[in-house]
């Protein structure tokens, strides 16, 4: 497997590209697979992953994994953990500060050995994360907390099935409680948990480790193990492919125009975006190995407003907006699940975009045409939103901060230019 890109060559430079054709393969999901690597901590012995991209958020995660005491082998798309006996249930500041999905690991360690340290994630670029719900309803199987010396100290000596109520349906507060729950004594009912597929390749990976998950109508069941083990399959668990990477050549193609086949996408995944896409001009033609994505002609505004699966992603959104800058008309774009997350949108009007901004709202008119600049990428998907605009834009624009791009993307670059992109790393 290649190591993402660090340090040097932190550019990306994309310059206007005519009509994009070929095919893109679609990785395993970051948001999947780190769970998944954590969900690993509840069993000792080897497990298997399979479809694993070669991202830098991955490598952080091994990092972390390794702090622990696990052995950890990258081969090609495929992570191998070797979980021993006893582990060091310790996640230190400096790996949890750089990538805040390390919380996830509290869930499966209270769960095998009753204890964890976890080092409190720090706020990021989209504001401040708090974990209380996460909390709450590990306190409803019987943890407890403190906090020190900014580490969460997490005790339980017994967990135990009970009803566990989250005032929202946070996605890392359900994986969490749900990691701890499949080891709980009895059963357990998460209402009003998240219900994005990550969620759903997380359950699925539990109940071939042993555990028994299901949905029980609107709420998510969990009968307890006394243990869980290794999935038992030689080839390993299959991580489901990434919607959001593939919500970025699908905006590449809208902005670009072309046809494009992105070979393992899965278009249940997105039903709600291919709506969006459709309604904006785009035609999508989803069969069993992936998506065709066509666009002929400007694409039409449309209104946007985010909201928990199966509702528009938030992280669909900063490819929406990009598209929706050089889209005919008017839309209002409504951010309801990170407030603060429009930042990239001051990097889009340096571009030449014509946005506003009020509250958690954007207004954008799409312009006939965007400028190439230098702008900068603060997080993962904002900065791979800004190379797809880079490429319907006249001239040159250089993407700062690609780093940011490694975290979630494994060979943007490189995808982008087998489609036909003028787009390259320096
Ligand atoms: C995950 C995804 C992220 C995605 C988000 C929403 C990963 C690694 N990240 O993040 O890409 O954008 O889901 O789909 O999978 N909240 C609280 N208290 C809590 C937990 C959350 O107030 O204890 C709030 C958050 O501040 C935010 C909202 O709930 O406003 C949603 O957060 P959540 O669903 O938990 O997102 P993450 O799991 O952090």
């Amino acid at each position: 497997m290649n190591e993402p890109d660090s340090g040097e060559r932190d550019t990306i430079v994309a310059r206007r590209s005519s009509a994009l054709d070929g095919e893109v393969r679609i990785g395993g999901a970051k948001n999947s697979v780190l769970k998944l690597m954590a969900a690993c901590l509840g069993a000792e012995g080897r497990h298997v992953l399979a479809n694993v991209p070669a991202i830098s958020d991955v490598s952080l995660m091994c990092e972390l994994l390794e702090a622990m005491g696990v052995i950890v082998t990258r081969d090609d798309h495929r992570l191998i953990l070797d979980v021993p006996a006893e582990l060091h249930t310790e996640a230190p500041y400096h790996l949890v500060e750089r990538m805040r999905a390390s919380i996830v690991v509290l869930g499966p360690l209270l769960a095998r050995f009753g204890t964890a340290r976890v080092a409190l994630p720090g706020g990021d670029d989209f504001g401040p994360r708090p974990i209380d719900m996460h909390l709450r309803a590990l306190e409803s199987l019987g943890a407890v907390f403190s906090t020190e010396h900014g580490d969460i100290s997490a005790r339980a000596d017994t967990l135990t099935g009970a009803d566990v109520v989250l005032e929202y349906p946070s996605v890392g507060a359900t994986e969490n409680v749900l990691m701890a729950a499949v080891r709980a004594k009895g059963r357990t009912h998460i209402h009003n948990a998240a219900r994005e597929p990550e969620i759903g390749d997380l359950a699925g990976f539990l109940n071939a480790m042993g555990a028994k998950v299901g949905w029980a109508g609107d709420r998510l069941r969990i009968d307890g193990v006394e243990r869980l083990h290794p999935i038992r399959s030689d080839s390993g668990y299959r991580v489901i492919a990434d919607r959001i990477e593939a919500s970025t050549y699908l905006a590449a193609v809208g902005m670009c125009g072309g046809s494009v086949f992105l070979r393992g996408a899965v278009a249940d995944h997105m039903t709600m975006l291919i709506r969006k896409l459709t309604e904006m001009g785009m035609h999508i033609a989803p069969d069993a190995a992936g998506v065709q994505a066509t666009a002929t002609g400007r694409l039409v505004a449309a209104d946007i407003s985010t909201l928990p699966y199966p509702g528009l992603a938030t992280d669909y959104k900063p490819f929406l907006v990009a598209m929706l800058t050089m889209a005919s008309g008017v839309a209002i774009v409504t951010e309801n699940i990170f407030t603060g997350r429009f930042r990239y949108i001051d990097e889009l009007r340096r571009m030449g975009a014509d946005i506003r901004t009020e509250g958690h709202h954007a207004v954008i008119r799409g312009a006939e045409h965007l400028s190439g600049a230098p702008v900068r990428s603060h997080d993962i998907r904002a900065g791979a939103a800004l190379v797809v605009a880079g490429l319907a834009a006249e001239g040159q624009t250089e993407v700062a901060g690609a780093s940011h791009i490694d975290r979630g993307y494994e060979d943007l670059v490189g995808k982008l230019v087998g489609i036909g992109a003028t787009v390259s790393r320096s």
